[in-house]
């Protein structure tokens, strides 16, 4: 289970997210991205957040740490902003919250270079999960501490809603051309291989436990959270085995700007620049 805190202040909001995600402080010190229950996104975004969040880092991907975060709104009672102080008080309760990396940049393609190898890997990732929010134009990435990090997993598994044709899910292409990643020569066949075989359906149950029952109940065609927990382990499982086969990096629209000059690009992920 996630470990659970509680809020004790509303620091500010994150005006490039449109959920509008703010960063709290908490009962155990730390400082968290918090996503709200009451954002218009829904809950399954929380829930594609923590499923897709958790599996990322069983797989040795940089993802923040989740928690669970109980909100009281009368913290946010000074927050001048309208927007948020609806967005809070229609989010009482329990909300999720993942570590704040303090001095982080955005992920820049024309700045950063990623190897062939790592790019593969979040790629193959992103297929698995059907990750349609890792584009050149919104690249849900952050660079920390010479390190790329993955952020942003709200808009995964299209299938969650639904829940129809769940065989076809499985089976779904992976179109990576418009993927941020997809300059690097990623290696998809390398990750496919190592991170396939990691994918096991204990792996995955032990992923979809963390997320917490109140954001399964009352799904509609399903007996319960733990039914609904087994259609994700169901529908990653399957599509594990073969998505690697079935991702696209073909070419692109080409609207994209031109590269920023060898000398001024930075290696992410330890390498040294050029
Ligand atoms: N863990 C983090 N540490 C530092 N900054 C973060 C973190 N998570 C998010 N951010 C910052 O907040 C912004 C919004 O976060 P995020 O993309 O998760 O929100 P969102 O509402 O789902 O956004 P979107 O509009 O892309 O759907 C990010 O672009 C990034 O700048
Ligand atoms: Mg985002």
């Amino acid at each position: 289970m996630l470990t659970e805190v509680t809020a004790i202040r509303y620091v500010t909001p994150l005006r490039e997210g449109g959920s509008l995600p703010g960063i709290v402080e908490a009962d155990d010190l730390g400082t968290y991205v918090m996503k709200f229950t009451g954002a218009g996104q829904g809950r399954k975004t929380l829930v594609a957040e923590v499923v897709c969040g958790r599996l990322g880092r069983r797989l040795g991907l940089r993802v923040p740490d989740l928690v669970r975060i109980q909100l009281d709104p009368v913290i946010g009672l000074s927050e001048p902003d309208q927007e948020v102080q609806e967005l809070l008080k229609a989010s009482g309760g329990l909300n999720l919250g993942m570590d704040y990396l303090p001095g982080s940049l955005g992920f820049d393609p024309l700045a950063f270079e990623v190897g062939a190898e790592e790019a593969g890997r979040v790629v193959w990732f992103d297929a698995l999960i059907g990750n349609v929010d890792r584009s050149w134009r919104n690249p849900n990435m952050l660079v920390w501490h010479g390190q790329l990090w993955l952020i942003d997993h709200g808009a995964t598994m299209i299938w969650h809603h639904g829940w129809r044709g769940l065989d076809k899910a499985a089976g779904k292409p992976y179109d990576a051309s418009e993927h941020v990643l997809a300059p690097f020569a990623p290696d998809v066949a390398a990750a496919a291989e190592a991170l396939a075989p990691l994918i096991t359906e204990e792996l995955l149950t032990e992923v979809v436990a963390d997320v917490p029952d109140e954001w399964l109940t009352d799904e509609p065609g399903f007996d319960g959270p733990d039914a609904v927990r087994r259609a994700y382990v169901e529908v990653l499982l399957e599509r594990a085995a073969t998505v690697g086969a079935r991702v696209t990096l073909g070419e692109r629209a080409g609207e994209e700007p031109s590269k920023a000059p060898e000398w001024l690009r930075v290696w992410v992920d330890g390498k040294a620049s050029k």
